[in-house]
C-alpha cells in the first residue's frame, strides 16, 4: 500500500461521515489510531496484529497452532496476544495425549491452552477427535486379539463424547475425522479405523459429535485438499454428511509451498467445497521455503523472502475473496522457530514457513499479507 492510500484510511476511519458506505465496503476499516504498517519500523509503532485487519474486516479469525509451552514464552505470548483471535493446539487434543490409555483422561495441557485463550479473548479450534496418526494402539486391540468393529466405536463414542463435554462452552469446532481419504486410487486411507470399521466409523464420528455438543460446529480436515483427485473425494464424503446435517465445514489443512497450490486450482477448491454451503477454514497453513524432498537446506535468502511474500499474497487475495465462507485461518505454528516442517519431508531441514521469523519479527510476507 502506498503513503497515498495509507493517507486515506486513515482519513476515513478518523473523519466520521467523510466516507460513503460503498467506499468502506470495499475497504474495510483499520482500528483507529493504527495503520498498516509496511515495515519494521512502522510495526514497533502500531499496536494492531493480524486479527485488526482480517477480523475487524469482518473476513476470518486469524488462528495459530501452539504447544503448552508456547504460552509461558514471553515473546511468543506477546505475539500472539497482538496478532490471533483463535487457537489450535498442536498435539494437545489429539488421542494420545487427552486418552491415552483407555478410560484415563488427561486433559491438563489442553486446558492450559485453553484458559490462556479464555483469557485473552480468542476462540479455541479443537484437533482433533479422531484421527490414524497420534491414536494408541489399545483403541484397535482386544487383548492380543484385533478387537471388533462394535467395541472399536464404542471406544471412539466414549472418547468423542467426553472430550467434547470436557470441552463444551470453551471449544466451539472441531475437526472431527482427520485424514480419512487415501492419497491413491482408493476412496478411504487404508487405516485401522478403516480396515476395522469401513466407512461406518466417519459417520459414527460425527453422529457421536453432534449428540454430544449440538452447538459445536463440526468439520471434516484433510490435506492435499486443492489436488483434483483427492478433493473430489473430499466432496463426495461431505456431501454424504451434509445430508445427514452431520457436518458444518471443510478444513483445508492449507500445507502448501511458495510455488504451490495455483490460484487456479486453489479457487476451483473453495468453489466445490462452497457449494455444499458449508464453511470453510483453512486449519494448518505453512507455506514451506522448498519445492520437493531433494531441495537442499537453505537460509532464508531475501530472494525466498520476495517469493514466500509474493505466495502468502497470492493465498491471502483468494481467501478474501471468499468472505463469509472462509470463516477462519490458522497457521500451523507461530513463528519460523517451530514447524513441523523442520522434520518433514527432510529430517533436520530447516523450515521458514510463517509470517514471523525465529526472533518474532514480522517477514515481509506479513506486510504483503496486510496490504489490502
Ligand atoms: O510426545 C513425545 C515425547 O514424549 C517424546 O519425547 C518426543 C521425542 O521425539 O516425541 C513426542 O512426540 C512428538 C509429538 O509431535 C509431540 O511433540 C512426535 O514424535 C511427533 O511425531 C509429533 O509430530 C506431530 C505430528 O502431527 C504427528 O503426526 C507434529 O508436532 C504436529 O505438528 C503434526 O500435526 C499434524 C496435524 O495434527 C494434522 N495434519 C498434519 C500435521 C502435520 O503433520
Amino acid at each position: 500500500m502506498n503513503r497515498i492510500s495509507i493517507s486515506f484510511l486513515l482519513l476515513c476511519t478518523l473523519t466520521i461521515g467523510a466516507c460513503s458506505k460503498s467506499d468502506t465496503a470495499t475497504e474495510p476499516p483499520v482500528v483507529a489510531g493504527n495503520t498498516r504498517p509496511a515495515n519494521l519500523s512502522q510495526y514497533n509503532k502500531v499496536t494492531a496484529g493480524l486479527k485488526d485487519y482480517f477480523t475487524a474486516g469482518e473476513y476470518f479469525t486469524m488462528g495459530a497452532a501452539i504447544t503448552p509451552s508456547t504460552v509461558d514464552n514471553t515473546d511468543a505470548s506477546k505475539l500472539l496476544k497482538r496478532h490471533f483471535n483463535s487457537l489450535t493446539a498442536e498435539n494437545g487434543m489429539k488421542w494420545s495425549s487427552l486418552q491415552p490409555n483407555e478410560g484415563t483422561f488427561k486433559f491438563a495441557d489442553a486446558d492450559k491452552i485453553v484458559a490462556f485463550a479464555q483469557a485473552n479473548n480468542m476462540k479455541v479450534r479443537g484437533h482433533t477427535l479422531c484421527w490414524h496418526n497420534q491414536s494408541p494402539d489399545w483403541i484397535f486391540k482386544n487383548g492380543t486379539a484385533t478387537a471388533s468393529k462394535e467395541l472399536v466405536l464404542q471406544r471412539l463414542r466414549t472418547h468423542i463424547t467426553t472430550v467434547m463435554n470436557h470441552f463444551k462452552g470453551k471449544v466451539y469446532c472441531w475437526d472431527v475425522v482427520n485424514e480419512a481419504i487415501d492419497d491413491g486410487s482408493n476412496i478411504y486411507k487404508a487405516t485401522n479405523w478403516y480396515n476395522i470399521c469401513g466407512e461406518d466409523y466417519i459417520i459414527e464420528a460425527f453422529k457421536a459429535a453432534r449428540l454430544a455438543d449440538p452447538a459445536a460446529k463440526l468439520f471434516y480436515n484433510d490435506y492435499s485438499e486443492v489436488s483434483p483427485a483427492k478433493r473430489d473425494k473430499i466432496y463426495d464424503l461431505l456431501k454424504k454428511l451434509k445430508a445427514q446435517n452431520l457436518v458444518d465445514g471443510m478444513g483445508m489443512q492449507g500445507h502448501w509451498n511458495i510455488n504451490y497450490p495455483s490460484n487456479q486450482l486453489l479457487s476451483d477448491a473453495l468453489e466445490k467445497y462452497k457449494s455444499l454451503g458449508i464453511e470453510i477454514q483453512v486449519n494448518e497453513l505453512d507455506v514451506s521455503v522448498y519445492n520437493t524432498n531433494t531441495d537442499p537446506q537453505t537460509t532464508f535468502t531475501s530472494w525466498l523472502e520476495q517469493n514466500q511474500a509474493t505466495a502468502y499474497g497470492r493465498y491471502f487475495n483468494i481467501f478474501r475473496s471468499y468472505k463469509g465462507t472462509i470463516t477462519g485461518v490458522t497457521f500451523w505454528g507461530v513463528a519460523d522457530n517451530h514447524t513441523w516442517l523442520d522434520n518433514f519431508p527432510v529430517t533436520g531441514r530447516k523450515n521458514y514457513p510463517f509470517l514471523f521469523d525465529t526472533a518474532y519479527n514480522p517477514k515481509q510476507a506479513y506486510f504483503t499479507v496486510i496490504n489490502f
